[in-house]
């Protein structure tokens, strides 16, 4: 682990010039979802017991990024290299977040409060601490239990499924979530209430939701108010961001 930045106005200016390029990289690129999903995996790793994982930059090691799970996320990694490179004094770890967080808010979404100060870490977690999408409700509470996050931040989070598709030859899956897998919004969770939501995708963690009853009143919720959806996503967003990180 190396130390914490110091986050001085000279590093919080860096972070705004940073925000602005990643905002004309993401729109160029059209690369939202993947840099989302970026930001989730190298956070989603946290274990709270131990205090290992988290979003410490430690994906960008060959030893993570070729976790089964991670297929793919390569792509993400390389197109913030050279953002880093123009940044340096931004940590990876901090630059992984702000791009998680400039896709949901380029594409539609809520504004996510953001606080820089994460240190980089090369301690990759075991793999095996993502979640596995043949599962269902039983396995999604204990991975992000193991985070310390809540069954509201389950269904919250998963709404991030508003943006992107799935690859079969990265998940073995196919297909996008919702009809503009570009635009986010609380589609996701209109379409899951949908018996027959034809040519979207819904993997079995996707359905878990709509049938364990306590997800279900939060999807229900999220579909019929998209502020609701908003709100509560923002702030397990957040939560999801600063895991393992006291801001300075
Ligand atoms: C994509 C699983 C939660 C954001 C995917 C894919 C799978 C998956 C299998 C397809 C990957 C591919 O083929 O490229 C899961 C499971 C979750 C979960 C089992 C457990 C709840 C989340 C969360 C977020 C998220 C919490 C963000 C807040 C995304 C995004 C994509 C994606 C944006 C699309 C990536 C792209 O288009 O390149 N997820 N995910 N997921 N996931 Fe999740």
């Amino acid at each position: 682990m190396l130390a914490a930045p110091v986050v001085d106005a000279e590093y919080m200016a860096e972070v705004e010039r940073a925000r602005r390029d990643l905002r004309a990289l993401i729109a160029s690129k059209s690369c939202a979802p993947i840099m989302l999903r970026l930001a989730w995996h190298d956070a989603g790793t946290y274990d709270k017991a131990t205090k290992t994982g988290g979003p410490n930059g430690s994906i960008r090691f060959p030893q993570e990024y070729s976790h089964a799970a991670n297929a793919g996320i390569k792509i993400a990694i390389d197109l913030l290299e050279p953002m880093k490179q123009k940044h340096p004094k931004i940590t990876y770890a901090d630059l992984y977040q702000l791009a998680g967080v400039v896709a949901v808010e380029v594409t539609g979404g809520p504004t996510i409060d953001y606080v820089p100060g994460r240190r980089d870490s090369s301690d990759s977690p075991e793999e095996g601490r993502l979640p596995d999408a043949k599962k269902g409700a039983a396995h999604l509470r204990e991975v992000f239990y193991r985070m310390g996050l809540s069954d509201k931040d389950i269904v919250a989070l998963s709404g991030g499924h508003t943006l992107g598709k799935a690859r079969p030859e990265r998940s073995g899956f196919d297909g996008a979530w919702t009809k503009d897998p570009l635009k986010f919004d609380n589609s996701y969770f209109i379409e899951l209430l949908k018996e027959n939501s034809e040519g979207l995708l819904k993997l079995p963690t996707d359905k878990a939701l709509v049938e364990d009853p306590t997800f279900r009143r939060y999807v229900e919720l999220y579909a019929k108010d998209e502020d609701a959806f908003f709100r509560d996503y923002a702030e397990s967003h957040k939560k999801l961001s600063e895991l393992g990180f006291t801001p300075s």
